[in-house]
């Protein structure tokens, strides 16, 4: 039998592999809008949709995307499941495998989503965990190759927690092959183990002037994650200095463009100007979910598409 993929963090796929699957979401976005909408490689298949934390893109990028390839999505929150009332991840797993072709997960520990991939006789994807999002980032590097071409060799700058989307920009820099220029205060800095590994990648500082100069993408995101909201007002204090405003976004290149995972407070982390301003592309962003997605949907079950 042919080995199981996942995809837990980017480093499940290969360079070559990541960009294979994000030239085929370009390809199968320009496709699906021409109006040619008759592959369906996911006839009769089911992907598994597990959630135990809050989603809007996520949840509507794979149910649409499951339709639009010809398959199924099932929406299993955990609290009416018995995932939520202390069944084994390593049970829920061999039960939901048997009877499903693909699942997602979103959940808080990193090591839930990797137990589960243990026990699964079917691809696990990571939809988010407090580590790690490699399904966003699968979507900002379609939307940077699409309005700006290829992201080797640009700086690219991450300002604020150093958080599961800032880990997920730090593997973006390896295996897409750009700087990461992380802009943080001392008490939120990403994991001192990954950071030591992607030295070579990455630099972490204080300074948000100095890491926004000369950047071609310069990307956030919330102050207090999903689980955090007890620390809202104390994280607001520690990240005032950290927002991404008009003044930040011109220190960058002319050309740079402005990323945010959504969703996004404004005045917080980014100002409304930013947000909605000609160098933002978040909404084309947000979209790119639903095509990446399919993508690496086609990539688990049926192999990567040149
Ligand atoms: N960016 C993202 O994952 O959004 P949702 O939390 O709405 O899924
Ligand atoms: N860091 C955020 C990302 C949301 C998509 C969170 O985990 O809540």
């Amino acid at each position: 039998m042919a080995e199981i993929r996942h995809f837990l963090t980017l480093r499940d796929f290969s360079r070559e592999e990541l960009n294979t699957l994000i030239h085929r979401a370009i390809s199968m976005k320009t496709a699906w809008k021409s109006g040619n909408r008759d592959y369906q490689p996911l006839k009769n298949q089911t992907l598994a949709m597990i959630f135990e934390k809050s989603s809007t893109r996520t949840r509507v990028s794979f149910e649409t995307g499951m339709t639009q390839l010809g398959g199924h999505a099932m929406f299993l929150s955990s609290s009416d499941t018995q995932l939520g009332r202390g069944e084994p991840i390593q049970d829920s797993a061999r039960v939901i495998s048997s009877m499903t072709d693909i699942i997602m997960i979103r959940t808080f520990a990193h090591v839930i989503v990797e137990t589960f991939a243990e026990y699964s006789s079917v691809p696990i994807i990571n939809a988010l965990t407090d580590e790690y999002h490699p399904c966003q980032l699968l979507a900002d590097m379609m939307t940077y190759q699409e309005h700006r071409g290829d992201i080797k060799g640009k700086t690219v700058t991450y300002v604020g927690d150093g958080n599961n989307m800032c880990h997920s920009w730090m593997n973006a820099a390896r295996q897409f092959d750009f700087h990461l220029n992380i802009a943080c205060p001392k008490d939120y800095m990403p994991n001192a183990e990954l950071s030591e590994e992607l030295a070579d990648r990455i630099t972490i500082t204080e300074d948000l002037h100095a890491a926004a100069e000369g950047s071609s993408l310069i990307t956030t995101d919330v102050w207090a994650s999903m689980g955090q909201e007890e620390e809202q007002k104390i994280r607001e204090k520690a990240f005032a200095p950290f927002q991404v405003n008009a003044e930040i976004m011109s220190l960058a290149n002319d050309d740079a463009v402005f990323m945010h995972c959504l969703p996004a407070h404004r005045e917080e982390e980014v100002t409304a100007e930013v947000l909605e301003g000609a160098q933002s592309v978040v909404w084309d962003e947000a979209e790119n979910r639903l095509h990446a997605q399919k993508a690496l949907l086609e990539a688990l079950t049926v192999g990567f598409v040149a």
